[in-house]
């Protein structure tokens, strides 16, 4: 299971890749806001200095939502760095575009997916990777974990190659339960990532190995 970190925090992106584990980096345009980068030219250097920490996938988001647009901010953002995947929203112009990038050896990553009929035209259009928002499907009393289920059989029937990326992870048994399904890829919070490893028998442990390894050094 690969791990990306869904943040446009570099600190935060240095910080999980120092961990050793962390397979890439996913951003949307409510991420890049939130760290107060805008305009155009300061959001392309963030996306490079992001790819200069990172040695995995980085997906960029464009805001076009017409096929000609999708299309010449999707080819800008690829050119940018071989890492960069094109991050297209899952809508009608959003499927042409993916299909248009798949042509040109572009990758993509198909967003804002909500159902297994979305992840399924992704998957016909070429998409690298589909992302369901499993957390966003928890906060309105549905279940994104069925629907990563669910898109995970539809893709095995028919051996598509679009990865599962699960998103919009809010806590590390969404974690555990995507990794139970076979989701591809998660991408989650620097916290979520950090949370698999605490257990308090293990720090109970930790200490008593270190009082003994004290007293008998005494
Ligand atoms: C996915 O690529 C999105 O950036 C993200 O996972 C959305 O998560 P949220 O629902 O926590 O905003």
């Amino acid at each position: 299971m690969k791990f990306f970190i869904d943040t446009a925090n570099l600190d935060e992106i240095k910080e999980a890749y120092s961990l050793g584990i962390l397979d890439g980096v996913t951003t949307n345009p409510s991420l890049m806001a939130k760290e107060g980068i805008t305009g155009e030219e300061n959001i392309i250097n963030h996306y490079k200095a992001i790819c200069n920490i990172v040695d995995g996938d980085v997906s960029a988001e464009v805001i076009s939502t017409d096929f000609e647009g999708m299309i010449a901010e999707g080819e800008k953002l690829a050119a940018l760095h071989s890492n960069i995947v094109v991050k297209v929203p899952m809508i009608l112009e959003g499927i042409k575009a993916i299909k248009y990038f798949t042509e040109k050896g572009i990758r993509t990553n198909c967003t804002l997916v909500f159902s297994a009929g979305q992840a399924l035209l992704a998957a016909k259009a070429g998409a690298s990777y589909i992302s369901p928002f499993l957390g966003r499907l928890d906060d309105i009393s549905s279940n994104g974990l069925e629907l990563i289920n669910q898109i995970k059989t539809v893709y095995n029937n028919y051996a598509f190659d679009t990865e599962i990326l699960a998103a919009s992870v809010r806590h590390p048994m969404h974690i555990i339960h995507c990794a139970e399904i076979g989701a591809d890829i998660m991408t989650g919070p620097l916290k979520a990532i950090k949370a698999l490893a605490n257990h308090p028998l293990t720090d109970i442990g930790l200490q008593k190995f270190l009082e003994d390894h004290a007293k008998g050094n005494k």
